[in-house]
């Protein structure tokens, strides 16, 4: 059974319109601030494996460092190659963590 995983202490989490990059069990995350909306989406760009969560965040998409194709936050919908889908995971923040569901 998937289980929420603590991810970080809330004070950690990017600021509003920021990303930042987290690791759990082995697994690069990418954690998004929206406005105050704390998105977690997979790290690893599936275009070439880029690390998102070391993008930016523009207009509610990560933009991914390498080669700039961007992923909606909250969908994982790619802007421009259809194909290209990036998994959003669940996430939520209580007792001050960001815990998601790996
Ligand atoms: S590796 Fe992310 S856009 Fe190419």
């Amino acid at each position: 059974m998937t289980d929420f995983v603590r991810i970080c202490a809330q004070s950690e989490l990017p600021a509003a319109g920021q990303v930042r990059e987290f690791v759990a069990t082995g697994r690069a995350l990418c954690v998004a601030n929206v406005d105050g909306a704390i998105c977690v989406l997979d790290g690893t760009c599936p275009h070439e494996g880029g690390p998102l969560g070391e993008g930016t965040l523009e207009k509610g998409r990560v933009v991914c460092p390498w080669h700039s194709y961007a992923f909606d936050v909250r969908t994982g919908a790619p802007q421009d190659d259809a194909e290209l889908r990036v998994e959003v995971l669940e996430a939520k923040v209580e007792n001050g963590e960001l815990r998601v569901k790996l």
